[in-house]
């Protein structure tokens, strides 16, 4: 898809790009494709692994690591990235999930809480954290923009996505909560994409995840939105044309969210009838 040069002279920073699948990979690629300038971070560990390394190369943006559970790490980020900048950031990307109940198997009956909490805090609560940090110093400009990347197990029950649907409920209510806050005192607008089912390494930890994607490639009248479409949607959402657009979560999934049955899960229900 062509570029509308819709962010053009806009600066930004993106959490969350892991490798190239990484939904934040393609939204920092859109972004710079867009006009804007970006910062990437991600965490320590992240940064290790190298692939960033040659997104930061490619898109001649500076890597600057920070645990997003971390008020120093944040701190840092914020104050270096304006002064990378020479100035404030129009907007951000939080792009970032994790459980370690998912990640060891632990069921939604048998939770542990010590990672309970972790999932909270990586997933959800880094948010609240990285707009505190961001307001107390001031770091985003008025019009500016931030997003948070959610899934729809935040309203309904999705068999299978265990603690991370409690993330995402809490990670939606920080998004309107501050948003309050944020859009009276300095015009800054927070919103929440809820996105389809997409192949990455976040996504396919999900137990079941390939019968996840399947089901809402068919319930979709539109299919489901891969990362590309939901770099695109994050360009608007930064760009100037969104700017009455606050405390929303959007759902970006070709229409997954509003379908109760689809012709293509009938017929495939039938099959199995059969
Ligand atoms: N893949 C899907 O199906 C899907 C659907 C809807 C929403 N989402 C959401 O999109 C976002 C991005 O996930 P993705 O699918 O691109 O997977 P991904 O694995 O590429 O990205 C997850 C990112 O979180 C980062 N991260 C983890 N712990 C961190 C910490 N302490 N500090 C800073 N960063 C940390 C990882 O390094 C990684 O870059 C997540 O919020 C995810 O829940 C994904």
């Amino acid at each position: 898809m062509s570029s509308y040069q819709l962010l053009k002279g806009k600066k930004g920073i993106i959490f969350g790009a892991l490798n190239e699948k990484s939904i934040a990979w393609k939204v920092a690629q859109k972004v710079v494709e867009n006009g804007a300038e970006i910062v990437l971070t991600n965490a320590p560990v992240a940064l290790r692994m190298g692939e960033i390394q040659q997104l930061g190369k490619e898109l001649n943006a500076p890597l600057i690591e920070a645990d997003a559970t971390s008020i120093e790490d944040l701190n840092n980020l914020f104050s270096e990235a304006q002064k990378h900048f020479g100035g404030q950031i129009d907007f951000v990307l939080h792009s970032i999930g994790m459980s370690p109940n998912v990640r060891k198997g632990r069921t939604y009956d048998n939770l542990d809480y010590n990672f309970l909490q972790k999932t909270l805090d990586v997933s959800a609560i880094s948010f609240h954290k990285m707009l505190q940090v961001a307001k107390k110093q001031d770091a985003i400009a008025q019009g500016g923009s931030v997003l948070a990347l959610s899934y729809i197990a935040a309203q309904r029950s999705f068999y299978g996505y265990n603690d991370m649907a409690d993330a995402k409920s809490l990670l939606e209510s920080i998004s309107r909560n501050f948003g309050v806050v944020y859009g009276q005192e300095k015009g800054v607008r927070i919103n929440t994409i809820s996105q389809s089912p997409t192949m990455t390494t976040a996504g396919s930890g999900v137990g079941g995840f390939n019968l996840f994607y399947d089901f809402a490639e068919k319930m979709s009248p539109l299919g489901n939105a891969d990362a590309d479409d939901c770099a695109n949607f994050c360009v608007v959402m930064f760009s100037d044309l969104t700017r009455k657009v606050t405390m929303q979560n959007i759902f970006h999934d070709g229409g997954f969210s509003t379908t109760g049955m689809s012709v293509a899960a009938m017929e495939q229900y039938q099959k199995s009838l059969n």
